[in-house]
Protein backbone atom coordinates (compact mmCIF):
# COMPACT_ATOMS: atom_id res chain seq x y z
CA UNK A 1 0.00 0.00 0.00
CA UNK A 2 1.58 3.40 -1.21
CA UNK A 3 -0.13 6.44 0.74
CA UNK A 4 1.12 10.27 0.32
CA UNK A 5 1.91 12.09 3.20
CA UNK A 6 1.76 16.08 2.90
CA UNK A 7 2.97 19.00 5.85
CA UNK A 8 2.08 22.37 5.82
CA UNK A 9 1.28 23.04 8.50
CA UNK A 10 4.24 25.66 9.27
CA UNK A 11 7.07 27.12 7.37
CA UNK A 12 8.47 23.19 5.63
CA UNK A 13 6.49 22.24 2.59
CA UNK A 14 7.11 18.48 3.14
CA UNK A 15 5.57 15.55 0.64
CA UNK A 16 6.55 12.11 1.20
CA UNK A 17 5.64 8.72 -0.44
CA UNK A 18 5.18 5.64 2.23
CA UNK A 19 5.27 2.16 1.14
CA UNK A 20 3.33 -0.41 4.01
CA UNK A 21 3.60 1.62 6.44
CA UNK A 22 7.24 1.07 7.10
CA UNK A 23 9.69 2.27 3.96
CA UNK A 24 10.06 5.45 3.38
CA UNK A 25 10.29 6.07 -0.45
CA UNK A 26 11.05 9.78 -0.62
CA UNK A 27 10.89 12.37 1.59
CA UNK A 28 10.86 15.76 0.34
CA UNK A 29 10.97 19.13 2.63
CA UNK A 30 11.17 22.56 1.15
CA UNK A 31 12.59 24.75 4.06
CA UNK A 32 11.72 28.27 3.91
CA UNK A 33 13.95 29.60 6.72
CA UNK A 34 16.40 31.94 4.65
CA UNK A 35 12.60 33.78 3.61
CA UNK A 36 11.80 34.22 7.63
CA UNK A 37 14.92 34.77 8.45
CA UNK A 38 15.04 38.62 7.58
CA UNK A 39 12.45 38.87 9.85
CA UNK A 40 13.47 36.44 12.94
CA UNK A 41 10.10 34.53 13.08
CA UNK A 42 8.09 32.90 11.06
CA UNK A 43 5.50 35.36 8.92
CA UNK A 44 2.54 33.63 8.09
CA UNK A 45 1.25 35.40 4.99
CA UNK A 46 5.11 34.74 3.31
CA UNK A 47 4.26 30.65 4.57
CA UNK A 48 1.25 30.10 2.76
CA UNK A 49 1.99 31.97 -0.48
CA UNK A 50 5.50 29.90 -0.34
CA UNK A 51 3.61 26.83 -0.23
CA UNK A 52 1.13 27.74 -2.90
CA UNK A 53 4.26 28.12 -5.09
CA UNK A 54 5.73 24.36 -4.22
CA UNK A 55 3.71 22.49 -3.69
CA UNK A 56 2.50 21.50 -7.00
CA UNK A 57 6.29 21.22 -8.25
CA UNK A 58 7.30 19.31 -4.81
CA UNK A 59 4.30 16.29 -5.40
CA UNK A 60 5.45 16.40 -9.37
CA UNK A 61 8.86 15.89 -8.10
CA UNK A 62 8.53 12.93 -6.08
CA UNK A 63 6.39 11.03 -8.63
CA UNK A 64 9.22 11.58 -10.74
CA UNK A 65 12.12 10.77 -8.57
CA UNK A 66 10.41 7.63 -6.97
CA UNK A 67 9.24 6.09 -10.73
CA UNK A 68 5.70 5.99 -8.90
CA UNK A 69 2.25 6.57 -10.83
CA UNK A 70 -0.28 9.11 -9.37
CA UNK A 71 -2.76 6.18 -9.85
CA UNK A 72 -0.80 3.51 -7.52
CA UNK A 73 -1.14 6.18 -4.77
CA UNK A 74 -3.53 4.13 -2.52
CA UNK A 75 -4.44 7.38 0.00
CA UNK A 76 -3.37 10.75 0.80
CA UNK A 77 -2.61 11.46 4.41
CA UNK A 78 -2.82 15.43 5.31
CA UNK A 79 -1.78 17.53 8.41
CA UNK A 80 -5.42 19.58 9.09
CA UNK A 81 -3.89 20.67 12.22
CA UNK A 82 -2.18 22.56 14.71
CA UNK A 83 -0.50 25.05 13.02
CA UNK A 84 -1.20 27.99 11.30
CA UNK A 85 -4.19 28.34 9.16
CA UNK A 86 -3.28 30.00 6.19
CA UNK A 87 -0.53 27.02 5.53
CA UNK A 88 -2.39 24.36 6.57
CA UNK A 89 -5.72 25.01 4.66
CA UNK A 90 -2.79 24.85 1.23
CA UNK A 91 -2.08 21.43 1.59
CA UNK A 92 -5.62 20.61 3.01
CA UNK A 93 -6.58 21.87 -0.64
CA UNK A 94 -4.38 20.33 -2.56
CA UNK A 95 -4.49 16.97 -0.80
CA UNK A 96 -8.65 17.12 -1.11
CA UNK A 97 -8.16 17.99 -4.82
CA UNK A 98 -5.70 14.97 -5.06
CA UNK A 99 -7.63 12.43 -3.68
CA UNK A 100 -10.81 13.60 -5.53
CA UNK A 101 -9.02 13.51 -8.93
CA UNK A 102 -7.39 9.88 -7.82
CA UNK A 103 -10.87 8.73 -6.40
CA UNK A 104 -8.67 7.28 -3.27
CA UNK A 105 -9.20 8.35 0.53
CA UNK A 106 -8.08 11.45 1.95
CA UNK A 107 -7.19 11.12 5.86
CA UNK A 108 -6.89 14.04 7.96
CA UNK A 109 -4.07 13.55 10.87
CA UNK A 110 -3.08 15.49 13.76
CA UNK A 111 0.30 17.11 14.01
CA UNK A 112 1.23 16.38 16.94
CA UNK A 113 -0.08 12.63 16.62
CA UNK A 114 2.44 11.91 13.77
CA UNK A 115 5.57 13.40 15.57
CA UNK A 116 4.73 11.01 18.50
CA UNK A 117 4.49 8.35 16.19
CA UNK A 118 7.06 8.72 13.92
CA UNK A 119 9.58 6.82 15.48
CA UNK A 120 7.69 3.82 13.45
CA UNK A 121 9.35 5.25 10.27
CA UNK A 122 12.86 3.50 11.45
CA UNK A 123 12.06 1.37 14.69
CA UNK A 124 9.72 -1.27 15.95
CA UNK A 125 9.18 -0.20 19.09
CA UNK A 126 7.12 -2.15 21.51
CA UNK A 127 3.88 -0.46 22.89
CA UNK A 128 3.28 0.80 25.49
CA UNK A 129 5.60 3.77 25.86
CA UNK A 130 5.70 7.09 26.91
CA UNK A 131 5.94 9.73 24.48
CA UNK A 132 7.41 13.40 24.80
CA UNK A 133 6.86 15.52 21.82
CA UNK A 134 8.56 18.71 22.05
CA UNK A 135 8.93 21.25 19.48
CA UNK A 136 8.05 25.10 18.37
CA UNK A 137 4.70 24.73 18.99
CA UNK A 138 4.22 21.99 21.60
CA UNK A 139 5.36 20.25 24.65
CA UNK A 140 3.26 17.21 25.96
CA UNK A 141 4.04 14.04 27.39
CA UNK A 142 1.61 10.88 26.21
CA UNK A 143 0.95 7.35 27.85
CA UNK A 144 1.04 5.67 24.14
CA UNK A 145 -1.16 2.09 24.18
CA UNK A 146 -1.85 2.11 20.89
CA UNK A 147 -1.14 3.99 17.11
CA UNK A 148 -4.95 5.91 18.14
CA UNK A 149 -4.88 4.98 21.90
CA UNK A 150 -3.02 7.20 23.96
CA UNK A 151 -3.75 9.91 27.50
CA UNK A 152 -2.29 13.22 27.64
CA UNK A 153 -0.72 13.17 30.64
CA UNK A 154 0.96 16.82 30.50
CA UNK A 155 1.42 19.71 28.22
CA UNK A 156 2.95 23.40 28.48
CA UNK A 157 1.12 25.73 30.03
CA UNK A 158 2.55 28.45 28.06
CA UNK A 159 5.39 28.90 25.97
CA UNK A 160 6.28 25.39 24.23
CA UNK A 161 9.92 24.47 24.49
CA UNK A 162 11.30 25.25 20.77
CA UNK A 163 9.03 28.61 21.08
CA UNK A 164 11.23 29.58 24.14
CA UNK A 165 14.60 28.55 22.26
CA UNK A 166 13.25 30.47 19.46
CA UNK A 167 12.06 34.10 21.37
CA UNK A 168 15.48 34.05 23.28
CA UNK A 169 17.49 33.78 19.67
CA UNK A 170 15.04 36.43 18.41
CA UNK A 171 16.03 39.03 21.68
CA UNK A 172 19.59 38.25 21.49
CA UNK A 173 19.70 38.74 17.56
CA UNK A 174 22.09 35.68 17.20
CA UNK A 175 19.84 34.37 13.66
CA UNK A 176 17.43 32.10 13.13
CA UNK A 177 15.74 29.75 13.66
CA UNK A 178 16.58 29.70 17.51
CA UNK A 179 16.93 25.57 18.72
CA UNK A 180 19.53 24.91 16.53
CA UNK A 181 21.75 28.14 16.88
CA UNK A 182 21.31 28.06 20.89
CA UNK A 183 22.76 23.83 20.45
CA UNK A 184 25.81 24.93 18.69
CA UNK A 185 26.60 28.35 21.55
CA UNK A 186 26.02 25.39 24.45
CA UNK A 187 28.49 22.90 22.90
CA UNK A 188 31.27 25.07 23.27
CA UNK A 189 29.38 26.83 26.95
CA UNK A 190 30.11 25.68 30.44
CA UNK A 191 26.50 23.91 31.89
CA UNK A 192 26.55 25.33 35.48
CA UNK A 193 27.76 29.10 34.32
CA UNK A 194 24.61 30.23 35.91
CA UNK A 195 21.87 28.43 37.96
CA UNK A 196 18.35 29.22 36.05
CA UNK A 197 15.06 27.53 37.63
CA UNK A 198 13.98 24.56 36.47
CA UNK A 199 10.17 25.28 36.67
CA UNK A 200 7.84 22.93 37.81
CA UNK A 201 10.59 20.42 38.61
CA UNK A 202 8.95 19.16 42.23
CA UNK A 203 5.02 19.27 41.15
CA UNK A 204 3.38 16.56 41.13
CA UNK A 205 2.07 16.86 37.39
CA UNK A 206 3.15 16.61 34.16
CA UNK A 207 3.29 19.61 32.93
CA UNK A 208 5.83 22.37 31.84
CA UNK A 209 6.46 26.41 31.94
CA UNK A 210 8.94 27.55 30.13
CA UNK A 211 7.86 31.33 29.94
CA UNK A 212 9.13 31.86 33.39
CA UNK A 213 12.51 30.05 32.36
CA UNK A 214 12.58 32.11 28.87
CA UNK A 215 12.18 35.71 31.21
CA UNK A 216 14.86 34.68 33.74
CA UNK A 217 17.62 34.46 30.79
CA UNK A 218 16.42 37.86 29.73
CA UNK A 219 16.57 39.53 33.04
CA UNK A 220 19.73 38.37 33.91
CA UNK A 221 20.83 39.29 29.93
CA UNK A 222 19.76 42.82 30.72
CA UNK A 223 21.59 43.03 34.53
CA UNK A 224 24.95 40.97 33.85
CA UNK A 225 27.81 41.92 31.64
CA UNK A 226 27.22 39.61 28.47
CA UNK A 227 30.19 39.54 26.24
CA UNK A 228 30.88 36.94 22.99
CA UNK A 229 32.72 35.27 25.37
CA UNK A 230 30.33 34.24 28.22
CA UNK A 231 26.97 34.19 25.61
CA UNK A 232 28.18 30.87 24.72
CA UNK A 233 28.12 29.79 28.83
CA UNK A 234 25.07 31.78 29.55
CA UNK A 235 23.15 29.98 26.96
CA UNK A 236 24.54 25.99 27.51
CA UNK A 237 23.54 27.25 31.06
CA UNK A 238 19.98 27.60 29.87
CA UNK A 239 19.98 24.63 27.81
CA UNK A 240 20.60 22.26 30.63
CA UNK A 241 17.79 24.26 32.84
CA UNK A 242 15.07 23.63 30.14
CA UNK A 243 16.69 20.38 28.88
CA UNK A 244 16.68 19.22 32.92
CA UNK A 245 12.87 19.59 32.82
CA UNK A 246 11.94 17.89 30.64
CA UNK A 247 14.05 14.79 31.11
CA UNK A 248 12.80 14.93 34.99
CA UNK A 249 9.37 14.86 33.89
CA UNK A 250 9.38 12.80 31.05
CA UNK A 251 11.21 9.79 33.16
CA UNK A 252 8.97 11.02 35.94
CA UNK A 253 5.50 9.65 33.90
CA UNK A 254 7.64 6.37 32.85
CA UNK A 255 8.47 5.69 36.64
CA UNK A 256 5.09 6.72 37.80
CA UNK A 257 3.45 4.22 35.16
CA UNK A 258 5.90 1.40 35.35
CA UNK A 259 6.34 2.00 31.22
CA UNK A 260 10.07 1.48 30.28
CA UNK A 261 10.25 2.70 27.37
CA UNK A 262 10.63 6.65 26.01
CA UNK A 263 9.88 8.26 22.77
CA UNK A 264 10.86 11.33 21.58
CA UNK A 265 10.23 13.23 18.47
CA UNK A 266 9.72 16.79 17.03
CA UNK A 267 12.15 19.09 16.18
CA UNK A 268 13.75 20.15 19.65
CA UNK A 269 14.16 16.34 19.75
CA UNK A 270 16.83 16.76 17.43
CA UNK A 271 19.13 18.59 19.90
CA UNK A 272 22.42 16.32 20.62
CA UNK A 273 22.52 17.50 24.36
CA UNK A 274 18.59 16.53 24.90
CA UNK A 275 19.43 12.95 23.44
CA UNK A 276 22.55 12.75 25.67
CA UNK A 277 20.61 13.53 28.65
CA UNK A 278 17.96 11.38 28.40
CA UNK A 279 20.19 8.40 27.34
CA UNK A 280 22.29 9.13 30.73
CA UNK A 281 19.55 9.48 32.85
CA UNK A 282 17.37 6.39 31.30
CA UNK A 283 20.15 4.02 31.44
CA UNK A 284 20.00 5.13 35.07
CA UNK A 285 16.86 3.68 35.74
CA UNK A 286 16.59 1.20 33.68
CA UNK A 287 14.22 3.08 30.75
CA UNK A 288 15.24 2.49 26.91
CA UNK A 289 14.66 6.08 25.16
CA UNK A 290 14.33 6.50 21.19
CA UNK A 291 14.78 9.32 19.26
CA UNK A 292 13.78 9.55 15.26
CA UNK A 293 16.71 10.81 13.01
CA UNK A 294 16.75 14.66 12.47
CA UNK A 295 14.89 14.49 9.65
CA UNK A 296 11.81 12.57 11.28
CA UNK A 297 12.05 14.85 14.24
CA UNK A 298 11.74 18.35 12.20
CA UNK A 299 8.17 18.82 10.11
CA UNK A 300 8.63 16.15 7.21
CA UNK A 301 5.46 14.59 5.32
CA UNK A 302 6.37 10.52 6.24
CA UNK A 303 5.26 11.01 9.61
CA UNK A 304 1.56 12.26 8.29
CA UNK A 305 1.84 9.21 5.62
CA UNK A 306 2.39 6.81 8.45
CA UNK A 307 -0.33 7.69 10.76
CA UNK A 308 -2.54 7.68 7.64
CA UNK A 309 -1.13 4.56 6.45
CA UNK A 310 -2.69 3.10 10.15
CA UNK A 311 -6.01 5.10 9.77
CA UNK A 312 -6.43 3.33 6.53
CA UNK A 313 -5.67 0.15 7.89
CA UNK A 314 -8.06 0.90 11.22
CA UNK A 315 -10.53 2.08 8.51
CA UNK A 316 -11.43 5.65 9.63
CA UNK A 317 -14.07 7.25 7.41
CA UNK A 318 -12.71 9.13 4.52
CA UNK A 319 -14.40 12.24 3.52
CA UNK A 320 -13.74 15.59 1.25
CA UNK A 321 -15.73 17.51 4.01
CA UNK A 322 -12.49 17.60 6.30
CA UNK A 323 -11.82 21.26 7.78
CA UNK A 324 -8.43 22.77 8.76
CA UNK A 325 -7.99 23.95 12.64
CA UNK A 326 -4.97 26.52 14.00
CA UNK A 327 -5.62 24.95 17.28
CA UNK A 328 -6.51 21.25 17.30
CA UNK A 329 -6.72 19.21 20.17
CA UNK A 330 -5.08 15.61 19.84
CA UNK A 331 -8.16 14.35 21.49
CA UNK A 332 -7.47 11.35 23.63
CA UNK A 333 -8.84 7.81 24.00
CA UNK A 334 -9.06 6.97 27.13
CA UNK A 335 -7.04 3.86 28.49
O1 LIG B 1 8.76 19.96 14.87
P1 LIG B 1 9.17 21.27 14.29
O2 LIG B 1 9.95 21.23 13.00
O3 LIG B 1 7.94 22.20 14.04
C1 LIG B 1 6.88 22.32 14.95
O4 LIG B 1 5.95 21.47 14.89
O5 LIG B 1 6.95 23.26 15.77
O6 LIG B 1 10.01 22.01 15.42
C2 LIG B 1 10.58 23.26 15.22
C3 LIG B 1 11.19 23.71 16.54
C4 LIG B 1 11.70 25.14 16.51
O7 LIG B 1 11.28 25.79 17.69
C5 LIG B 1 13.22 24.96 16.51
O8 LIG B 1 13.91 26.03 17.12
C6 LIG B 1 13.36 23.69 17.30
O9 LIG B 1 12.30 22.86 16.87
N1 LIG B 1 14.64 23.01 17.02
C7 LIG B 1 15.59 22.79 17.96
C8 LIG B 1 16.67 22.17 17.27
N2 LIG B 1 16.32 22.02 15.96
C9 LIG B 1 15.06 22.54 15.83
N3 LIG B 1 15.63 23.08 19.27
C10 LIG B 1 16.75 22.75 19.95
N4 LIG B 1 17.82 22.18 19.37
C11 LIG B 1 17.83 21.87 18.06
N5 LIG B 1 18.89 21.29 17.49
ZN1 LIG C 1 5.99 19.89 13.96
Amino acid sequence: MIVLGIDTSCDDTSIALLEDGKKVLRSLISSQVDLHRPFGGIVPEIASRKHVELIDYIYEKILIDTHIKASDIDGVGVTNGPGLIGSILVGLSFAKGLALSLRKPLIPVNHIHAHAMSIFLENEVQFPFIALVVSGGHTIILLVKEIFEYKILGTTRDDAAGEAFDKIAKFLNIGYPGGSIIEEYSKKGIKDYVFFPRPMINEENYDFSFSGLKTSLINYIKNNIVTNDNLKDILSSFQEAAFDVLTFKTIKASKDYNIKTIVVGGGVASNLRLREMFLEKGKKEGIRVFFSSPQFCTDNGAMIALVAFFGLKRGIPSSLDVKGFSRMPLGELVI
